[in-house]
Parts: C-alpha cells; structure tokens; sequence
C-alpha cells in the first residue's frame, strides 16, 4: 500500500498561505458568505432563547398563576422557533451557494490546467490518483467551505453565549457548572488525537481499496481467462478486512467518545440540581433556573462534538489544498513559444534533422533521426516493435520535446509554431484507436460544432465505414460504449480513420495497430488508406508491409536509427533489413495461402 501513502494526512489543520489562497475561489462569491455568517450568528442567537423561555414561562407565569396569559409565552416561544427554522435554512442555503460556486470554479480551473497538460505529466500521474484530485479532494474542500469555516466560528460563538447566559442566570450556579469544561477539552483532545491517527490509515486504506477495485473490474476479461478469481479475491479480501478493522478501531473510539461525554453532562446536571435545588428550596432562585441550566448544559453538548470533529475535515482539506494547488502550479512541459508562428498557406513538408530524443533522463530512445518528407508525399516507416516509430509520430506533433537536433515542417522549427496550429494540421490515428463512449456521430466529428451531419457521412463513406455503421440498430445515433467496446478492432480502426479524414488535415499519419483484423476489413482499410493519401503528406506506420507497397518511400528503423531508406523495389534489393523483414511475411502469406 506504500503507493498510496501520499494519502497520508500529516499536514497542519490550518495554513494561511492555503487557505488564502483557497479564498480567492471565494471572493467572487463574498456577498452569499456575509450572509451566510450573518444568518448563523441569528440562528446561533436564537439557540440560546428556548431555556431562557422555559424559565420566564415557569418563574413568571406558572410560578404566579398567571393561567390566562400563559398564551403569551408558547407564542413567543413558537415565533422563535419558526425563524430559527427561517434562518437555519437561509443560512444552509446561501453557505452551500457560495460553496458550490467557488468549487465549480475550481474544478473548471483545474480542468482547463490538466487540458494543458503534456503527456510526460500523464506518463508519471495515474488516472485513479487525478481522479482523487478532482473530485475527492474537491468535494473535501467543498465540506470545509460549507461544513467547516463558518459553522466552527458559530460553534464557538454558541459555547461563548451558553457560558454567558448561565453566569447571568446565576453566577455561583454557572461557575459549578462550568467547572466541567477543562475535563470535556481533556476528553476531546485526546478524542481527536486517536481519531485523527485512525482517519488517516483510513484514508490510505480506501485509496487502496479503490484502486485495487478499479484495475480487477477493467482487467476483469483478463482475470477470468486466467481464472485468477481466487488469488484477486484472496488480495482484495485482505485489503477489504484491513479497512474493516480500521474502521471498527474509530468506531470504538466514538463509541466511547460520545458516551463519555453524555456522562460528565449528565454529572453536571446532578451537580446543578444538587446545588441549584438547594437553593430553590431556600427560595434565593425560581425553579425556572433550575430548569433552565438544565436545558443550556445539554446544549453545551453539540458544538464541543463539532468542533471534535471538525478537526479532521480542516485537517483533510488542508492537504487537499496543497495537493490541489501544486496540480494547479505544474507548468506544463510543453508550452506556446512567446511569438508564435502561424503558418500561412500549409504545405505539409516535414524534416527530421539528426533528432536526438529521451522519455527519461539517460535512456535515450532515438539516435541522431533524419529523414524528410516533401509536401503531398506518403512515406513508410517500418521497423521492429520498440524501435521508435510511435515515437517519431510523439515528436512530430510536439507531444514530446526532443533533446537535440530539430524537426521543421514548411521549413519553420516546430518549437516556434503556435501548438493548437501545428496540430490543428495533423491528424493522427493512432495506434490503439480511442473511442469516447459517446454515438459513432459524436466520435467522428469529437465535438466539432462546424462539421455538418452530411459531412460526418460523407467522411464515412470515405472511408468504407458507412457500410457497418449503417448495419449498427441507431446507425450514427449508436453509442459505442467506454472505448467503444461495442465495436469490433477493425470497426473501431475504420472509425478512426473516419475522424482523420473529417478533420481535413494537411498531415495525416496511421500508426498502423499490431492487432490484425479480418480480411476483408484489411481490404476495407487498405482501399480507404489509398484513397486518403492520394495529394496529401503522409506517414504511414506499417506493420503489414502489404500496406504499403504503393508509398513514395520507406524508412526503416532500427533501434531508434534510420537503417534503409528507400522504394518497396530498392529496398528490396539491397538485401537488408527490409528484404529479411518482407521475406519473413511473404513466405508465411504463401505458407497460409497453401494450407
Ligand atoms: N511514454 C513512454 N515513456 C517511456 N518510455 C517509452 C514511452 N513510450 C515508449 N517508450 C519506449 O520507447 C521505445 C520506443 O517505443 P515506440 O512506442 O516508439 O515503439 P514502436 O516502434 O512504435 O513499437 P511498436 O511497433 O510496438 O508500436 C520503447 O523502448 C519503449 O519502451
Ligand atoms: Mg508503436
């Protein structure tokens, strides 16, 4: 679970700079927390009226049999009754406004950040742990803005106001009473310290269990082909029995928190009616009082609980800032160059000059690549599994930023392109095709408002799609699930080859799937490939060399070096690498086509 440990909460329970910080997500929202903090302090104030009215009722009605007029009181009690409802509810209201508002800013803030975001960021970052930012520790920041600020300001105030009223009820009857106090903060300091530890590897706990959940349910094919039921259950049992245990250990200490708690309560009223019964019978207080401090020692109960507790969730969210803000502070590894070129009139002629690139410091996966394509050429690379073709394409579209060397297209060095201009000239269709679960329509146009419905079809039709689309219950309208999992690979890669077409590119590029497909869908999409790369720029990364045979040129790689560099024929008869690789597939075509 050591993972996971960055769930660890060690952090301060408050933190200026952050919450700061976390404030200015407030600010625009100001007027709905004034009012919030106005309503509270009414509703806080009202809390402390009901024992007050108790006594009169009982002191200067009861006591003095005033029957008639005793009308007078339970309707004053019932009107403060109805607005501490009013306000209560005003003030749940407008606290939650403000709330929701400044988180919605935020997740929208950070949303358009991890947009802006570089794929060496989500090479380091799993999806489970942004997901944890975005909407756990959100929805935790959302609890102390809501929960957490404002009702503990409220807790103290009530606190204040109950000790006030009882040292004016009766100064000697109010100090015995609040002589409990220093054993209730004893009490809850400990309370919190245990709590706080329990809470913790709770936290860590859960992040485990999740996370464990989520790869079992997404590798579930892979689980059950491999009958790993059993070992998964056993290591989930074990994960699952460690939060239980966690959470029966905070459990027994509630249990015991609360009680103890009701106990010095229930022994500071017998300390009140022991004394202030006295003192009844001697006729120095009304028996109101008595009932009255009765009353407001129960009441004493529910902040000192809330601020027990409200310590974790400023603990918690405390780091949730951090952790939120420091997402929000990573630069983006790839950023828009200071003045942006944008090129006028896109030609598509692209140069490798003597690239040098690394993923990770020292380990360097491409060594000194050159290599040009001219305008309206296709070219090929081919080349062993992890010799670097991916890459290439990474590069190409500034995913990644190289090490030394330079890659130009139209003879201007990418690094000074603007980025969405650069790339609004590419499409890829990428190696594992990704699908939105979104409708076949939503999938080839991905969002693009301009394109029209005929469009979309026609850029099917294209491509050969529209033959199974139309075949699919909705046709365009059919969703195709998370990933498209609805889809078969062939049909999901004629659906991406849809997508880069729509999107009319000067630059198209096919990262060819390793996975076969069918026949006749190869057919499919070698047909629409011809067709697609007929007067425009393209690379093609072929692992079935029969796809290519018409490129203008084939470049392969070795290694992360150019090897070969040439037409299917010269290539061929140089005899090398390419001639091995061709032999290789042609002589097991023949084989299949024998048997
Ligand atoms: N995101 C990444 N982080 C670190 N290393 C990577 C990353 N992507 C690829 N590599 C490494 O870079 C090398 C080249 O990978 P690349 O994906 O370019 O190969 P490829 O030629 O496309 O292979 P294939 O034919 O299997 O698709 C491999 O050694 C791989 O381990
Ligand atoms: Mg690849």
């Amino acid at each position: 679970m050591s993972q996971f440990k960055d769930e660890l909460i060690t952090g301060k329970a408050y933190d200026a700079k952050l919450v700061r910080r976390l404030f200015s997500f407030v600010k625009p929202y100001m007027r709905y927390m004034m009012l919030a903090v106005l309503f509270l302090f009414i509703v806080t104030f009202l809390d402390l009226l009901p024992p007050y009215i108790t006594k009169i009722a009982i002191d200067d009605y009861i006591a003095k049999n005033r029957a008639g007029e005793i009308y007078k009181i339970i309707f004053f009690y019932q009107a403060v009754l109805i607005t501490h409802f009013l306000f209560q509810f005003l003030h749940t209201y407008t606290i939650n406004l403000m709330a929701q508002h400044a988180m919605y800013d935020l997740r929208t803030e950070l949303f358009t950040h991890m947009q802006t975001l570089s794929f060496s960021f989500y090479d380091k970052n799993p999806v489970g742990r942004l997901i944890t930012r975005v909407v756990g520790d959100i929805e935790t920041l959302n609890d102390l803005l809501s929960a957490g600020f404002v009702t503990i300001v409220g807790d103290f105030f009530s606190l204040g106001g109950i000790a006030l009223m009882l040292l004016f009820l009766d100064l000697k009857l109010g100090l015995i009473t609040l002589s409990i106090l220093p054993v209730l903060c004893l009490i809850t300091l400990i309370y919190r310290r245990y709590a706080r530890d329990a809470y913790r590897q709770a936290r860590v706990n859960q992040a485990a269990l999740n996370a464990y959940f989520q790869e079992n349910v997404s590798g579930m094919s892979e689980v059950q082909n491999f009958t790993r039921e059993e070992a998964n259950f056993n290591k989930f049992d074990s994960i699952n029995a460690k939060n239980r245990d966690t959470f029966i250990k905070s459990i027994k200490q509630n249990a015991m928190f609360f009680p103890s708690i009701e106990l010095i309560n229930a022994m500071a009223i017998a300390a009140v009616i022991y004394f202030g019964g006295m003192e009844v019978m001697n006729g120095t207080i009304g028996f109101g009082v008595l009932v009255a401090f009765t009353q407001y020692i129960n009441r004493f109960f529910k902040p000192i609980r809330d601020i027990a507790e409200k310590y974790n969730i400023f603990q918690m969210a405390m780091a949730s800032c951090e952790k939120t803000f420091s997402l929000l502070d990573t630069p983006p590894a790839i950023a828009n160059p200071p003045a942006p070129v944008c090129i006028k009139g896109f030609r598509g002629d692209i140069k490798f000059d003597n690239v040098y690139f690394e993923y990770n410091a020292n380990d360097e996966i491409l060594h000194g690549v050159s290599f040009e394509v001219k305008a309206g050429e296709s070219v090929a690379i081919v080349g062993r599994t992890g010799s670097g073709k991916t890459t290439i394409i990474n590069l190409l579209a500034r995913f990644y930023d190289i090490k030394s060397g330079s890659i130009t297209v139209d003879g201007v060095d990418i690094k000074t392109i603007d980025l969405g201009s650069l790339r609004s000239h590419i499409a890829i269709m990428q190696q594992d095709v990704f699908l939105f679960s979104a409708s076949v329509d939503k999938n080839i146009r991905m969002n693009n408002p301009e394109l029209t419905y005929e469009q979309v079809r026609a850029a099917a039709r294209y491509v050969n799609a529209e033959k199974f689309i139309e075949k699919l219950p909705q046709k365009y309208n059919q969703p195709v699930g998370e990933r498209g999992v609805t889809l078969s690979v062939g049909q999901r890669q004629l659906l991406a080859l849809a997508r880069a077409i729509a999107f009319n590119p000067g630059i198209i590029i096919m990262d060819e799937a390793t996975s076969s497909v069918d026949t006749e869908t190869e057919f499919l999409i070698r047909d629409a490939m011809k067709k697609v790369l007929k007067g425009r720029t393209s690379i093609i990364i072929a692992h079935r060399l029969s796809t290519i045979k018409n490129v203008d040129r084939i470049i392969v790689l070795d290694k992360g070096r150019v090897k070969e560099t040439g037409s299917h024929e010269e290539l061929l008869k140089m005899r090398g690498m390419y001639y091995k690789l061709y032999e290789l597939q042609y002589r097991e075509q023949e084989e299949n086509e024998k048997a």
